[in-house]
């Protein structure tokens, strides 16, 4: 018996598998017992004569801070970033978000970002370079702060020294390259004038509830906590996500990764879809979060355009309950919102109607069916438009309506290596707890992935890549069909 196999026998495994998972939320290894056997293998292959318990002792008795414990998580953690990930995110927060917060905090002239689950940091760079191209400016005097923080103490040093390899910077402009970072060799240093604002520590996001401001993380103005809820489970998402509105001022902003969006998001957040992206804003006390558009709809892509600040937004109003709109009517709200890219023509997010406005209709079930409508109607348009199928599938399993499970067969219909709508049937089939065709599903899309390269985008992904989406299906195929 290999040591692999000796580990997963021992009777101590399923304490060491409770206990990594309960320290760092990682669910993602419940049902990956081979892939988390190999990884603490990993670890005893030079303390040879170490049995399961006693390494589990000396987990217990140093906590996730300690050396051996992070020595575990730097195995078990997935750090996959880059620069300018999903770039339609960013020009979103630099199209709505910042130019909202400039408005908002023009007395404070306080900034505050926060990068959770950093990895080792392109994502907050990120941010320091485009607040520095689009706002200098604008935020001459400020205090902005970026904080980077991620339970992965290696990442966090690799942040800080902030000099990355290729692989980090794929895709980046030449121009943009050049006036970012420094060569050095085969790397790329960030520039010292991008790396003011930025800092990084070690964090762990499920570790109790979220520090407050003296800590540098509350009352802030933006969070980013991408791909990193997708190794969670439910309950700890939702715990995660109340966490991060709590630390959110009133009308702060929340961005979420592409695969973390959906009703535990919609049921705190109003999510505000933007040209190419949705991101999610806290609502004013006293406001439950709206339904608005979804952002599974046409996606278009806006390079980012800064507009000077506009004229004061009145503080949102109350609506009266609107009529449901024809499907037309949402069709024509929707080519307008494509058409105009510029931060003046988003749609802004509405409270909710009081009950008083209506009997049961309200602005939230009014949008909702109005998008439905006009995802119906587009499909009924383009019956041979297997993107059109799909999306209709995405906001069908959104909302808990119709047959998503039959919209994502008319994909793949129409287009059998659609491998984006063969993962979304596969996770409605998982969903609804049919594991057989779940994993056939999952084992399609993996094979229709495996004939593209690596960097390649993936169709419907708004950025996702091949890499990124063969990584998510392997947090659900195991391999079996049951
Ligand atoms: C796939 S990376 C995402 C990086 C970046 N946000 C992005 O989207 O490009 C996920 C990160 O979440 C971190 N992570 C996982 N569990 C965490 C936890 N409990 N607390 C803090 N960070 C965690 C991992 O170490 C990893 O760096």
């Amino acid at each position: 018996m290999n040591r692999i196999d000796a580990i997963l026998r021992d009777p101590v495994f399923p304490r060491i598998k409770a206990a990594v998972i309960g320290a760092t939320g990682l669910a993602y290894y419940a049902d990956k017992d081979a892939a988390l056997a190999e990884r603490i293998n990993r670890r005893l292959s030079d303390k040879p004569t170490l049995g399961l318990a006693a390494y589990l002792a000396q987990l217990a008795a140093e906590g996730p801070a300690g050396p051996e414990y992070q020595a575990l998580i730097n195995e078990l953690t997935v750090g996959e970033t880059f620069f300018f990930r999903y770039a339609e995110q960013f020009e979103a927060l630099c199209a709505v978000a910042i130019p909202e917060c400039l408005r908002r905090n023009r007395e404070s002239r306080l900034l505050r970002i926060w990068s959770a689950g950093c990895s080792i940091g392109p994502e907050a760079y990120t941010l320091e370079i485009l607040l520095k191209r689009h706002f200098a400016d604008r935020l001459r005097d400020w205090q902005v702060s970026i904080v980077g923080t991620d339970l992965n103490a290696s990442f966090i040093e690799t942040a800080r020294r902030g000099v990355y390899g290729n692989w980090a910077v794929r895709g980046l402009d030449p121009a943009v390259l050049a006036e970012c970072f420094d060569r050095q060799g085969d790397l790329w240093a960030v520039k010292p004038r991008f790396r003011e604002w930025t800092s990084f520590s070690v964090f762990n996001l499920v570790d109790g509830p979220l520090p407050n401001y003296p800590r540098g993380l509350g009352a802030l103005d933006v969070v980013l906590c991408r791909n990193v809820m997708i190794y969670f489970d439910e309950p700890t998402r939702t715990r995660l996500l109340e966490n991060l509105h709590e630390v959110l001022v009133p009308n702060g902003w929340l961005v979420v990764g592409h695969a973390e969006t959906g009703q535990q998001v919609n049921s705190l957040f109003t999510p505000v879809p933007v040209p190419g992206a949705t991101i999610y804003r806290k609502p004013r006390p006293g406001c439950a979060p709206a339904a608005a558009l979804p952002a599974a709809l046409p996606a278009y892509m806006p390079s980012i355009a800064v507009e000077p600040p506009p004229a004061e937004a009145k503080p949102a109003e109350p609506k009266p309950a609107k009529k449901r709109s024809t499907a037309t009517e949402s069709v024509a709200r929707l080519r307008a919102t494509a058409a105009k890219p510029t931060p003046a023509s988003l749609p802004t997010p509405q409270p909710a109607v009081p009950s008083s406005a209506g009997p049961s209709v309200t602005a939230s079930d009014g949008d909702r069916a109005a998008a439905l409508d006009a995802c119906i109607a587009l499909a009924e348009r383009n019956r041979l438009d297997p993107a059109v199928h799909f999306r209709l599938g995405l906001l069908e399993e959104e909302l808990g309506v119709g047959d998503p499970i039959a919209a994502f067969k008319r994909a793949l219909y129409l287009d059998s290596d659609f491998a984006l709508a063969d993962y979304h049937l596969a996770l409605a089939y998982w969903r609804r707890g049919k594991l057989a065709p779940a994993q056939r599903h999952f084992r399609n899309a993996r094979a229709t992935v495996a004939t593209h390269d690596a960097t390649e985008l993936v169709a419907e992904g708004g950025g996702l890549t091949v890499a990124e989406l063969r990584s998510m299906i392997d947090l659900w195929f195991s391999g079996e069909e049951p």
